[in-house]
C-alpha cells in the first residue's frame, strides 16, 4: 500500500488520516500551518510523523492529500518541489484539479477525492466517512487508487470531469446546506406560538429523520407528501395568508419552493394539469 502523507490538519485531514490508518495504509507523515495541529492528527495515528514543512510530508509520502482549506490548496502545493513519481490529491467539492497543475508539471500525478458528506468536527467526520459517496478526478493509476480507498471505505464513487465540478458541489449545496435554512426557517414559525427555536429543532427531528428515510426508501417523487402532492388548494391559500399576516419574510421562499415543488408532484401523478396550473396561479409571485 502507499505510503499516505497530509499537507493540513483539520478536520478532514484528520478523520481521513484515522481511516485511511485503520484500512492498514502506512500514513507516515503530516505538516500543518499550526504545530499543535499536526501533533493533534499524529497522536490519533500510530507512527505518523510530523514535519515543520509540506517539503518534508511530500519526500516521505507516495500519495499526499493536501486537505487545507479551498483557498489555500494551490498555494500549500507550489510550495513543494514534486516528484514524478507522486500523487497529489485535494479534498475540495468545488475546485477541479486544475489548482494541482504545480505538481502536475513536475510530473506528479494529480486528483480529487471528495468526501460527499458533512462534518461538523473531527470525532463526527471519523464516523460519518465510512459509507459517504466519494467524488473522484483522476487518470490512472490514481483513479484505481482512490477508487479502492472509496470502497474500502465502504462508499460509492462518481467520476467527474473537470466541467461537472462547480454544480455538482451547487447540488451538495442544495441538498445539504440549504436543509439546514430550511429547518431554520421551519422553527422561525414554531416562535410566531412561542416554541423556543432549540425546541422546535427537538420537535422538527423526527419529521426529518422520517423525510430522509422516505427519500433513501421510496424515492423521488413516491415520497412527496403534503399539500401539494396532495392539490390541496385550500391549505396552501390559508398558509400564504397566515404568512402574509405573521411571516412575511418567508413569503417569497415558501411560492419558490411551492413552485418547484408542483412537478414533483405531478410526477407522483396525485395532480392532473389543472390542478397544476391553479396551484402555479395561487403560487406565482405577487405582481
Ligand atoms: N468540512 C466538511 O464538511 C468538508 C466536507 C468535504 C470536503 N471538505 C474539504 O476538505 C478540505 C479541508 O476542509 P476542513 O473542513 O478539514 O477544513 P479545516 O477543518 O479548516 O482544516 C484545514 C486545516 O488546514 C490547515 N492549514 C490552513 N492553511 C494551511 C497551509 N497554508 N498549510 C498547511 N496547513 C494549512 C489548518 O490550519 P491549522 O494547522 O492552523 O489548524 C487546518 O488544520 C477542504 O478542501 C474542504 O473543501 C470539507
Amino acid at each position: 500500500m502507499v505510503r499516505v502523507g497530509f499537507i493540513g490538519a483539520g478536520t478532514v485531514g484528520t478523520a481521513l488520516a484515522v481511516r485511511l490508518k485503520g484500512l492498514g495504509y502506512p500514513v507516515v507523515a503530516v505538516y500543518s500551518r499550526t504545530r499543535a495541529s499536526a501533533e493533534n492528527l499524529a497522536s490519533q495515528v500510530d507512527s505518523c510523523q510530523v514535519y515543520d514543512s509540506s517539503q518534508k510530508v511530500a519526500d516521505a509520502s507516495q500519495l499526499v492529500f493536501v486537505t487545507t482549506p479551498d483557498d489555500f490548496i494551490e498555494w500549500a502545493v507550489k510550495q513543494v518541489q514534486w516528484h514524478p513519481d507522486q500523487a497529489v490529491v485535494h479534498c475540495s467539492g468545488a475546485a477541479s484539479t486544475d489548482i494541482l497543475e504545480h505538481a502536475h508539471l513536475l510530473g506528479a500525478q494529480v486528483g480529487a477525492f471528495h468526501p460527499l458528506q458533512t462534518f461538523a468536527n473531527v470525532a463526527q467526520a471519523i464516523d460519518n466517512i465510512p459509507g459517504s459517496t466519494f467524488a473522484l478526478e483522476a487518470e490512472s493509476p490514481l483513479l484505481e487508487t482512490l477508487q479502492e480507498i472509496a470502497q474500502a471505505l465502504e462508499g460509492n464513487w462518481v467520476r467527474l470531469g473537470p466541467g461537472d465540478k462547480v454544480l455538482y458541489h451547487a447540488a451538495a449545496v442544495i441538498a445539504c446546506n440549504y436543509a439546514v435554512t430550511l429547518v431554520k426557517l421551519a422553527t422561525d414559525l414554531w416562535q410566531t406560538f412561542g416554541v423556543s427555536a432549540p425546541e422546535a429543532t427537538r420537535a422538527l427531528m423526527p419529521l426529518l429523520r422520517g423525510t430522509v428515510n422516505n427519500i433513501g426508501n421510496v424515492g423521488l417523487p413516491h415520497c412527496l407528501t403534503g399539500p401539494i402532492a396532495r392539490g390541496d388548494l385550500g391549505t396552501i391559500k390559508k398558509h400564504l395568508e397566515a404568512l402574509r399576516a405573521k411571516a412575511p419574510q418567508l413569503l417569497s421562499t415558501y411560492r419558490e419552493l411551492g413552485l418547484q415543488t408542483i412537478p414533483v408532484a405531478q410526477a407522483k401523478g396525485r395532480i392532473d394539469e389543472k390542478r397544476a396550473e391553479e396551484m402555479r396561479f395561487l403560487l406565482a409571485p405577487s405582481p
